[in-house]
């Protein structure tokens, strides 16, 4: 469980029980104190590793060489610092620069460690008697999912952290140079909270969670139900490599800032489906996380896109009060997510209006003047491609919309000054996803999006 003690006056009782507690402290670096606690009698040696990253500025980090970035630990934030994820963890640490954080016992089998962390979302799992990260997993035992704080996942095994997200405080974190307030992921007040859960559908062939069964997570709006006969705009919402359709909510709480964008009037009540492209059938590798293979080939992805539309997008129209045109669909996707976002734009094109590359992995060949006279619809659809500043597909990306702006598709363009090719860049590319694109109207133009945000 988490724990606010800003709003839990039983704070210090509670601290007795809670993995992680979240405690506004009012006082620097940031304004909060993250308190992990985990029991393990036997342990000799416990680490908290996973995305809590290492920080860094805009004036040490590039995309281009990560040898040589600030690396801060937390203790030394400064407002404007943020967090890069670490691509190479095999590197040689820098002297200023621990990572995973070590944890401390008294050598009665508790162990602590705290850490003021700056707004964002964070996920982490124990590391026990691990001496090399990387090489850590639940396969060798060393990996243990923090009991007090299971992920949000269907199958066990189908998720290896937990997570949580901080607050931001302005007194502490506030910078000219940058804005890191990631407050838009935070719960959103009672009565305008969605449900999420994890579905199991009808998918011939699937191997994963059970044969011919396959799985998705879903966002409910608040209102959803509430209104006879209502049918709800409908995004799906993909995942990246070496994950599932449990990342959304679990690594970027999704359904938070869902909840955010309808009830500051970004958008309307909106449903999502976030759907898992691995293991549909016994043609492409088993993956799921428990096994640690990054390495596992992702399926092609017009291989996703006809297994998708045999199978799962008839299930979820046939299931749920959600519209049936083009006009209320859309389609987004991180990472490889971003390349079946990629794939349905070109060869689902009469499905969905909108479409959110982002942080797209995607390669060349890529459609050009030939492919837009065989389908002009493209055209006139409403698509954005975000990805960050320090992202390792920021090329990919690049070359995307180079392709785009050849063949003349006008596209919403979200670069995250903080960004990575992690969950920090995602959460912020859904955000203004809802903001800038989603359900605005066709086709776009300069003036798409120029329509002020409320503030969280
Ligand atoms: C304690 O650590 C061991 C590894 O040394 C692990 O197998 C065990 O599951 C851990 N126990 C708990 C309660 O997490
Ligand atoms: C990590 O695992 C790899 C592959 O199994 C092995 O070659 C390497 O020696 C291990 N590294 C450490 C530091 O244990
Ligand atoms: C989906 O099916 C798997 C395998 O049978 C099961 O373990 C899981 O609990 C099911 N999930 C839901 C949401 O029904
Ligand atoms: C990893 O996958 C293999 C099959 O490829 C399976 O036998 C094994 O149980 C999986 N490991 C976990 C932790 O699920
Ligand atoms: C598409 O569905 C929406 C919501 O159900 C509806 O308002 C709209 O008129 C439909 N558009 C077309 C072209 O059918
Ligand atoms: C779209 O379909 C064509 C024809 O099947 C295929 O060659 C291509 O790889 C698909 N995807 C993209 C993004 O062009």
């Amino acid at each position: 469980m988490v724990l606010f003690t800003a709003f839990a006056l039983a704070g210090l009782v509670a601290i007795g029980l809670a993995s992680v507690t979240i405690r506004k402290t009012g006082r620097a670096p940031t304004g909060y104190e993250v308190d992990f606690r985990y029991v393990n009698a036997t342990a000799k040696r416990v680490l908290v590793g996973g995305g809590i990253q290492p920080l860094t500025d805009q004036f040490h980090a590039t995309g281009t060489s990560y040898r040589f970035n600030g690396r801060y630990d937390p203790w030394k934030y400064q407002p404007g610092d943020f967090y890069v994820s670490n691509p190479s963890p095999q590197l040689p640490a820098e002297p200023a620069y621990k990572w995973p954080y070590e944890m401390k016992s008294s050598g009665d089998g508790v162990w602590t460690y705290t850490a003021p962390l700056p707004s964002g979302i964070y996920s982490f799992a124990y590391l026990v008697n691990c001496n090399y990260a990387p090489n850590c997993s639940i396969d060798t035992g060393q990996l243990v999912i923090d009991p007090d704080l299971p992920p949000f996942m269907n199958v066990h095994g189908d998720q290896v952290a937990s997570s949580f997200q901080v607050p931001f405080d302005a007194n502490f974190q506030a910078s000219p140079e940058l804005n890191t307030n990631f407050d838009y992921a935070l719960d959103a007040p009672a009565g305008h909270r969605g449900t999420v859960k994890t579905v199991n559908y009808t998918s011939p062939g699937s191997i994963h969670p059970a044969q011919d069964v396959h799985d998705f997570s879903i966002y409910l709006p608040a209102e959803y139900g509430s209104v006879p006969g209502k049918k709800y705009p409908l995004l799906y919402l993909s995942h990246g490599a070496g994950g599932n359709g449990a990342d959304w909510e679990n690594l970027g709480r999704m359904s938070h800032i869902m909840d955010n964008l309808i009830r500051l009037g970004h958008i309307p009540p909106t449903v999502v489906v976030t759907p898992s492209f691995y293991n549909l059938d016994s043609e492409g590798p088993f993956f799921i996380y428990g096994n640690k293979s990054l390495s596992v080939p992702v399926p092609p992805a017009p291989h996703v896109r006809g297994n998708f539309q045999k199978y799962l997008f008839p299930w979820v129209e046939s299931h749920y009060d959600v519209c049936q045109n083009a006009s209320c669909r859309a389609f987004a996707g991180l990472s490889m997510g971003g390349v079946l976002s990629y794939e349905m734009f070109v060869n689902a094109t009469d499905m969905f209006d909108y479409y959110g590359m982002f942080s797209p992995a995607t390669n060349p060949p890529y459609i050009d003047a030939a492919s837009v006279a065989a389908n002009p619809a493209l055209l006139k659809k409403g698509t954005m491609v975000a990805y960050g500043l320090y992202d390792f597909v920021f090329p990919q990306a690049r070359d995307l919309q180079t392709a785009f702006d050849a063949v003349g598709i006008r596209y919403i363009n979200r670069v995250s000054p903080f960004g990575s090719h992690y969950w920090n860049t995602w959460q912020d590319a859904l955000w203004w996803f809802g903001i800038k694109v989603l359900w605005k109207p066709l086709p776009f133009g300069v003036q798409t999006g120029r329509q002020r945000a409320a503030s969280v």
